[in-house]
């Protein structure tokens, strides 16, 4: 089946789909990039005039390639067999809202990484249309990956060992991480189903939980650039004992629904294990989940997300790690387990704390999922889904 794929349309216009478009090329794709912006346009199409992107691989290897078309049209943007959009989470919906009415049926459509719920809004739209489609959700991004100088220079600093996806319908799965293998040049591993991928989101437990832990207890100062706190390497043992319990509340959601509801999610890994499955070449120490945390050279350097104030340094508590990593991550999993009628303590808690942060509120009385912002969160209440064997039909 993917043999067929030929013609691929890239959307997005950030550090990913920089990456993306010089692998692409590199193996023999067409490629289409579709941006609704037009600065962004304007800046690809003078790159590629200057000869288009080179990336510089995590191995030092220089890879050049730039897009056969650049586009803002949504209907030149749907003329392709494979669509991947390497976009925020937020950017997901619009994306598939302007490009589906034009899709060709059989079309391969979906993101990298999906983040939580990607499958609900696929479905959503897709199911409107004649024909088949396949849809694929991609666990994380295979690189740490920065612009260097826009439409023409990227670099990777970073590559993950595995990453997971699973499509809809299942059948295809192996075959879609076979081909996202040789043409990413990065290890992609089938996942069980689109469920795991959406509970197996990792983004959900780090990015809230360490924002939570790092800054619970911020008073309000500002730092100059060289004292802006470590990310990554700043996970205390306290730190980490969050991040395990968001894990392992988790695991028991994920351990029900195998007993109960006889559906596969062994793929959704325990944070200490996925850790370690994914960078088991770049930790240093890994006897605890905080030293395999900051001692990972691939997380060495990255500092907590910051707004510049007065020639100094602020949180950012309105940063992608809680604004994509709650609504489109931590809220899928409560409301998964909201569904089943489990307690989930230390996620309330972290959400009920980082809602604050973004302004929000998700979350109402006694924990329920009736805050009046809990519209914008991807979860499957919000899609008309209520019970899990509903659910579960998206992932047979
Ligand atoms: P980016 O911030 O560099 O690029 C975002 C792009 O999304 C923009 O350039 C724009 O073209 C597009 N976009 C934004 N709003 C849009 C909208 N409303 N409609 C359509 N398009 C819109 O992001 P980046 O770094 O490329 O990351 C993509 C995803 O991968 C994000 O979810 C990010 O969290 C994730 N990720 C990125 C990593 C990295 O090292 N860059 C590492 C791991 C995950």
């Amino acid at each position: 089946m993917f043999t067929r794929v030929k013609r691929v349309t890239v959307c997005g216009g950030g550090n990913a789909a920089h990456v993306v478009i010089p692998l692409l090329k590199e193996f023999g794709a067409s490629v289409t990039l579709y941006t609704p912006f037009k600065n962004e346009k304007a800046l690809f199409v003078a790159g590629a005039e200057k000869g288009g992107i080179e990336l510089l691989t995590e191995d030092s290897k220089i890879i050049r390639g730039k897009p056969d078309v650049v586009t803002s049209d949504p209907v030149t943007a749907a003329c392709a067999d494979l669509v991947l959009m390497v976009l925020p989470a937020f950017a997901h919906g619009p994306t598939l809202e302007a490009l589906s009415p034009h899709l060709p049926a059989n079309v391969i459509i979906g993101a990298i990484p999906a983040r939580s719920g990607y499958e609900l809004q696929a479905d959503y739209y897709l199911k409107k249309l004649p024909g088949e489609f396949i849809y694929y959700c991609g666990q994380t991004l295979p690189w740490a990956c920065r612009i260097v100088e826009y439409g023409l220079k990227v670099k990777v600093l970073g590559l993950k060992e595995n990453i997971g996806i699973a499509a809809v319908p299942n059948s295809v799965t192996a075959d879609l991480a076979g081909w996202f293998s040789e043409a990413f040049q990065a290890k992609f591993e089938p996942m069980q189903n689109v469920l795991a991928v959406s509970l197996g989101n990792i983004g959900q437990i780090i990015h809230p939980g360490i924002m939570y832990g790092l800054l619970l207890k911020y008073e309000g100062n500002a730092w100059d650039k060289e004292n802006i706190p470590l990310f990554y390497q700043g996970v205390t043992d306290e730190i980490a004992l969050i991040l395990e319990s968001l894990s392992d509340e988790i695991i028991t959601m994920t351990g029900m629904l195998m007993e109960k509801y006889s559906i596969a999610l062994t793929g959704v890994k325990p944070l200490y294990k996925w850790l370690l499955d994914s960078y088991s070449n770049s930790i240093e120490d890994s006897s605890t989940l905080a030293r395999a945390f900051s001692s990972n050279r691939s997380y060495r350097g990255l500092k907590i997300p910051v707004i510049e104030a007065n020639d100094k340094y602020v949180p950012d508590f309105k940063s992608r790690y809680l604004t994509e990593d709650i609504p489109f991550g931590l809220l899928y999993s409560k409301a998964v387990a909201f569904m089943l009628c489990l307690e989930t303590p230390v996620i309330n808690k972290v959400i009920r704390q980082t809602e604050k942060w973004i302004g929000k509120t998700y979350l109402g009385a006694n924990w329920t999922l009736s805050g009046p912002d809990i519209y914008e969160a991807r979860i499957p209440q919000n899609y008309g889904i209520n019970i899990i064997n509903k659910l579960l039909q998206l992932n047979r």
